[in-house]
């Protein structure tokens, strides 16, 4: 079984998925591209299919709600870099982003779904993968993901939740099986993936990888714990600190965001971490004031 880091936007940057391939992650996630905003040269979005040298298996997530505008983004951004691989998002459920037909309104169309697949195979020889939700406001994971093989899909993730459901209740396990019986090509199941007991599931069913976005907030050891490995107390406080350590050596405003973003979540379940949390997202704090409470609560030396 594979592990894999979820795309998460604003999150999952090169500095996150490096300490997560530390933590076990065999593969990673870029966050999404806007297709659009690459042919309109977005130097930010750009920016976000920055890979490390370091990382060995990173896929850059593109969505866009048209086939010509997917295929001139990719072919610019793959003349930049080079992933190991690309991924279609026909799962986001954020309006705007449906609105322009992308994300998980790609779930109603499966024809468009396929035509995308098809332009993004057109450019590029590289792993292509397809992360799809259940369905839109009902299921249509068969017809998507049927859509996504036919049309050139090396494998496809599933999120199997509604759109309508956003990230409410619990993701549906079975939907994920059930596609990893009927496609030909590995299927990847993504969705409240906390523990080892949550994989108990999908013993004995064809899933070939198991994808973590919001367990790993915090612990980006998770891939290790799922590998039935123990993680010594020392060995997390050292990714802590090598993880604020890549934050602030970039020395701008998103390293220390995600600084504050981070500390929060490290803190979760801690004795006195909703204090700590209030100070560290308070603007009267700077942040060499964070870090200082940081070096305090976690028992670090930044
Ligand atoms: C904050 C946040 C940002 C996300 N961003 C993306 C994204 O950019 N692309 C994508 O395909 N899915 C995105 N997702 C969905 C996750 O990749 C994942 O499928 C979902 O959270 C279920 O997995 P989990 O329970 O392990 O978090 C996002 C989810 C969250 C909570």
């Amino acid at each position: 079984m594979r592990f894999y880091l979820a795309p998460l936007a604003e999150i999952t940057s090169k500095e996150f998925r490096l300490l997560c391939y530390e933590g076990g992650a065999d593969v990673c996630y870029s966050e999404m591209i806007s297709a659009r905003a690459v042919t309109l040269r977005n130097k930010k979005t750009i920016g976000l299919s920055e890979i490390d040298s370091r990382e060995p298996e990173t896929y850059l997530q593109f969505f866009g709600g048209e086939p010509e505008v997917i295929k001139e983004a990719a072919e610019k951004i793959l003349s930049l870099v080079t992933p190991a691989g690309v991924d279609l998002n026909a799962g986001c459920p954020v309006r705007k982003v449906v609105a322009s037909h992308a994300g998980s309104q790609l779930m109603e169309d499966p024809k468009r779904l396929g035509e995308i697949v098809k332009a993004l195979r057109s450019v590029t020889n590289l792993p292509l993968s397809v992360k799809i939700r259940k369905g839109f406001k009902h299921p249509s994971y068969l017809e998507c993901a049927f859509a996504a093989q036919e049309n050139g899909a090396d494998f496809l993730i599933c999120h199997p939740r509604l759109r309508t459901e956003m990230f409410s209740g619990v993701s549906d396990f079975s939907v994920s099986v059930e596609l990893a019986e009927k496609l030909r090509i590995p299927v990847i199941h993504s969705g409240d993936i906390h523990s080892p007991d949550d994989l108990k599931f999908f013993e004995n069913s064809n899933i070939y990888g198991i994808m973590v976005g919001r367990a790993a907030l915090g612990r980006p050891w998770i891939f290790d714990e799922l590998k039935g490995m123990t993680v010594t107390e020392e060995r997390k406080r050292e990714m802590m600190r090598k993880h604020f350590q890549y934050y602030l050596d970039l020395n701008d405003k998103f390293g220390h965001t995600m600084i504050r973003r981070h500390a929060s979540w490290y803190s979760t379940g801690k004795t006195g971490s909703a204090e700590f949390r209030n100070s560290v997202f308070s603007p009267a704090n700077d942040i060499s004031a964070v870090v200082e409470m940081i070096n305090r609560f976690f028992g670090l030396h930044l």
